[in-house]
């Protein structure tokens, strides 16, 4: 079946065409962050105002990429929860008036959960996935799978199929209690003078030669001994500190934040706010194994699963715990509609259909 699918929960506006709940025929995204890097974050009115001028110039763009008519979708899928809520207003509008003029299903997705689902696709060249060799019969994944989506909005631990083996068994184990990994990284990015959006920019400094990654001592946050949970606010107040002096220092004492400290604030930062995934996710390995679930994969998604230190500590994390790694190219990492149509796909094939009543709903399910 082709699933077309449409997501604008936040300062996206995507329209995606997926074939057979895995194949990417078509992922288009039109971005707002010109609209909004004037005022260092995302204005949730302007946000919305925009999707609108969008959305049917982005819905024609994904068909006729992918190259099929709106006689061959069988399916509409919509972001509808969690997310801002003009803006989710708009993608499900949308999306009601195409199923219904279609007289096809519609079903609303979580974007959250959609994030997990990226990595899954491929393209139509099979490209996409980095453990194609695995075959599964039931599931495009070994399942249970351990769950991280970091984001911009979430934090968030999962297992996935622990207690039916299926894809859409999501039980959430942690979360953040206050800051997104993403959002820290724009605080970071703001602190440091680095503009908006932050996290690439914050990820490209901390990779440049020279920088060093040991020349601040910023905070790993634990949280209790056996917490599931995150908690990113205090890594951003001590880098904060470390930058600009504390609150205590006078104006005239405040350090210069040279070229050099910057870097290696940068560095520093990264080097804190990866290991906190990483120890979470051990945790989350050992609380599951008491529980007995064995996990054989890492699932990951979101728009922080772009950083290159994340990346490679994520793909040491599930070799040293035997675990396959499945994370999304670098496109279908940030928001996408790809995502959305994926999962949409799954929920049809077991049966799950919204009415014109679904609703948009700023948070997320689990
Ligand atoms: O998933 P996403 O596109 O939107 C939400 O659902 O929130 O994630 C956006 C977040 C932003 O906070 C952005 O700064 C962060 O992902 N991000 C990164 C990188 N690329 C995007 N953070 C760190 N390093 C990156 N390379
Ligand atoms: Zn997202």
């Amino acid at each position: 079946m082709i699933v077309l699918g449409i997501e604008s929960s936040c300062d996206e506006t995507a329209c995606a065409v997926v074939r057979d709940g895995l194949v990417v025929l078509s992922n288009v995204v039109a971005s707002q962050n010109d609209l909004h890097a004037e005022y260092g974050g995302v204005v949730p009115e302007i946000a919305s105002r925009a999707h609108v001028e969008h959305l049917t110039p982005v819905v024609r763009a994904a068909l006729r990429e992918a190259g099929v008519t709106l006689a061959e979708i069988g399916a509409v899928a919509v972001g509808h929860r969690p997310g801002l809520i003009g803006c989710l207003l708009v993608g499900v509008a949308a999306a009601k008036a195409l199923a219904w003029s279609l007289g096809v299903p519609l079903v609303g997705v979580d974007h959250v959960h959609a994030h997990l689902y990226a990595g899954l696709l491929t393209n139509r060249d099979g490209q996409g996935r980095d453990d194609r060799e695995e075959s599964h019969a039931d599931s495009p994944v070994a399942l249970p799978a351990l769950g991280l989506v970091v984001s911009g909005g979430h934090t968030s631990i999962y297992v996935v199929g622990g207690r039916d083996g299926s894809l859409l068994d999501i039980e959430r184990l942690g979360a953040t209690i206050d800051d997104a990994m993403g959002e820290a990284y724009d605080k970071a990015a703001a602190i440091l003078g680095l503009g908006f959006p932050g996290g690439p920019r914050v990820d490209a400094l901390a990779c440049e030669a020279g920088a060093d990654e040991r020349a601040f001592d910023l905070p790993i946050s634990r949280l209790g001994p056996g917490s599931l949970d995150f908690s990113y606010s205090g890594l951003k107040t001590a880098l904060l500190y470390a930058a600009h002096g504390g609150p205590a220092v006078p104006e005239a004492e405040r350090p210069v934040l040279t070229d050099q400290r910057r870097r290696d604030l940068a560095a520093s930062f990264q080097r804190a706010a990866v290991a906190a995934i990483t120890l979470k996710l051990g945790r989350a390995v050992e609380h599951l194994r008491e529980r007995g679930v064995d996990v054989r994969t890492l699932l990951a998604g979101g728009g922080v699963t772009a950083n290159s230190r994340l990346r490679t500590e994520l793909a040491t994390f599930a070799a040293g715990h035997g675990l396959g790694l499945v994370i999304p190219p670098m496109a279908l990492c940030v928001d996408n509609a790809a995502m959305i149509a994926g999962l949409g796909s799954v929920m049809l094939d077991a049966g799950h259909r919204d009415g014109l009543d679904l609703a948009a709903v700023p948070t997320t399910a689990c």
